[in-house]
């Protein structure tokens, strides 16, 4: 659990899906912040200043959340209320709380009605991004209101000049000047805030890890991906005695198991690859299941894993992020901290109660994690690479996995991902693979009619996996890649392009 520091911002987490966005933001302008349970008001120690977040309960609610009013204000620090937060204020200022006729939600037009700190340099009319159904029906003499939707009902409220209140939600993009807002209240209410920096932090960590591990030897899984690569680095960096074991099931895409073993030797880490592709697919037999499928992939990868680690684990590093830590702690849900199959497993929480657990990522955004990546001199390609799901390409050969088609679905695969990197567009791309779909489809090669199974290719954006978008690319860009698959890989005579958002579809096939 993190411990709070003096000058961070600290942001009160009333359970709004934006909540760590207002930290990401706070950060992004370069102050220290961190998100906190309500409860953990008491804790803090000399913070910079306070958020209190939205949240998706009514304050007339019973058991709705509440501030202990009284301690928040004797830290006398600049205090800003989003959504939930300002009502709660609002409240506590001897104002009132109505349910709204209708919910407003969506884009709104902030009206300013009076000077405030938190709105120089705002525009007269600007978009802001409204998720409420309550409003501050009465407010208390105190109280100014300083905004109005177009409605003339009071959206930002101000009790003194380091205390306000907002109705929108600053933190997301569709509020167009919501950063602006939020440096306002950070750098206009004489706030006295640490500063983030990432040179910085790099320098604490190295420290921390040091004196976390001591003599012990590490262990840690790599994948080639993002998160393992920075924390396996950071961990050779730290001097510590380590072992990076990869696990080859045999499920990557071609050459990627020499591409990661390059991509390490590159910054030198020695990495130990340990071969299962033989025991993954003779496991995957006959299984046409996508659940049996992926139940099988992730129990057998965490028994290859021990297996390689030995019994006596004297400690193990994972790259678990901020997002993560943050989801268990204020949901208390440890079944919620289960991202991915073989995160968080009956041996890690052993481990973990025992104190054999390490997290150095665990402050920190995957941004950051990549800013904190190059800083170690990681290269762009390996902190920019797509995600890659650990049952690989089983979830993109829907149905048996056999060599051949896991042949034809990595050539199909190889030429996709190099045309995005030949036409530049790779990097404007969140995650893109190709996929064998298990139809056979008429065709005509030669003068023969031929009877070949199709490739569906996927290429989307996405912010966080849980939604995402596909990519609008240059018809130039489909066609060479269209044209390379059907003139070279071997039974392939169709090849699609995937236009399915998610939701309802999911980004891999199974
Ligand atoms: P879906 O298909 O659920 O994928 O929209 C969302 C994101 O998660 C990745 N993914 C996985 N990653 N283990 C992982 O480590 C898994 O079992 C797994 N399944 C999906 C997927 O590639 C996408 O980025």
């Amino acid at each position: 659990m993190n411990q709070p520091s003096q000058g961070e911002v600290a942001v009160l987490d009333y359970g709004s899906q934006y909540s760590q966005l207002i930290v990401r933001r706070v950060r992004e302008l370069g102050y220290l912040a961190h998100l906190y349970p309500p409860a953990r008001l008491t804790d803090l120690n000399q913070p910079g200043a306070i958020i209190l977040s939205g949240g998706p309960r009514s304050t007339s609610d019973k058991d709705a959340p509440d501030i202990d009013f009284e301690k928040l204000m004797s830290f006398n620090v600049p205090v800003l209320g989003v959504c939930y937060g300002m009502q709660l204020l609002n409240i506590k200022h001897g104002g009132s709380v109505k349910p709204g006729v209708t919910r407003e939600y969506g884009p709104a037009k902030l009206v300013l009605a009076e000077e405030s700190p938190l709105f120089v340099g705002i525009s007269k009319e600007s978009q802001v991004w409204m998720s409420h159904s309550d409003t501050c029906s009465d407010r208390g003499t105190q109280t100014k209101v300083i905004a109005t939707n177009e409605d003339a009902v009071p959206v930002a409220l101000q009790w003194s000049d380091r205390c306000f209140g907002i109705q929108f939600h600053p933190e997301v993009t569709h509020s167009h000047e919501g950063t602006a807002i939020l440096k306002n209240f950070l750098t206009r209410t004489r706030a006295n805030l640490a500063r983030f920096d990432i040179q910085a932090f790099k320098a604490q960590m190295l420290e921390q890890i040091k004196q976390d591990v001591g003599s012990r030897q590490v262990i840690c899984g790599v994948s080639g991906g993002v998160d393992s690569t920075v924390l396996a680095v950071l961990l050779q960096r730290a001097g510590v005695k380590l072992r990076a074991l990869y696990i080859d099931t045999g499920l990557m895409r071609l050459n990627e198991t020499a591409e990661v073993i390059t991509q390490f030797e590159e910054v030198g880490v020695p990495i130990e690859v340990v071969d299962a592709s033989k025991e993954f697919l003779s496991a995957l037999e006959g299984v046409t299941d996508p659940e049996q499928k992926r139940k099988i992939i992730g129990n057998l990868f965490i028994d290859v894993f021990w297996k390689a680690a030995g019994d006596e684990v004297e400690l193990l590093a994972q790259g678990t992020l901020y997002p993560d830590v943050i989801e268990s702690a204020t949901s208390g849900s440890i079944a919620s901290k289960i991202k991915t199959h073989h995160n968080r497993v009956d041996r890690i929480m052993e481990l973990k109660d025992q104190g054999k657990v390490l997290e150095p990522l665990a402050e920190l955004f995957k941004d950051e994690v990549r800013a904190l990546g190059e800083s170690l001199g990681i290269p762009h390609r390996a902190l920019w690479r797509h995600p890659f799901p650990g049952p690989g390409l089983a979830v993109r050969v829907p149905g048996e996995i056999t060599q051949e088609k896991l042949a034809i679905c990595r050539a199909a695969d190889d030429i996709w991902i190099k045309e995005l990197r030949r036409s530049g567009q790779y990097d404007n791309v969140w995650q893109a693979y190709a996929a064998l779909l298990p139809v056979k489809t008429v065709g005509v090669k030669g003068d023969e009619r031929s009877y070949e199974a199709a490739i569906s290719l996927r290429a989307v954006v996405s912010e966080d996996a849980m939604t995402a978008d596909w990519v609008e690319l240059p018809y130039d860009v489909l066609r060479a890649a269209s044209n390379k698959i059907l003139n070279s890989v071997k039974g392939i005579n169709r090849v699609l392009y995937d236009i399915s958002t998610k939701p309802p579809a999911s980004i891999e096939w199974e």
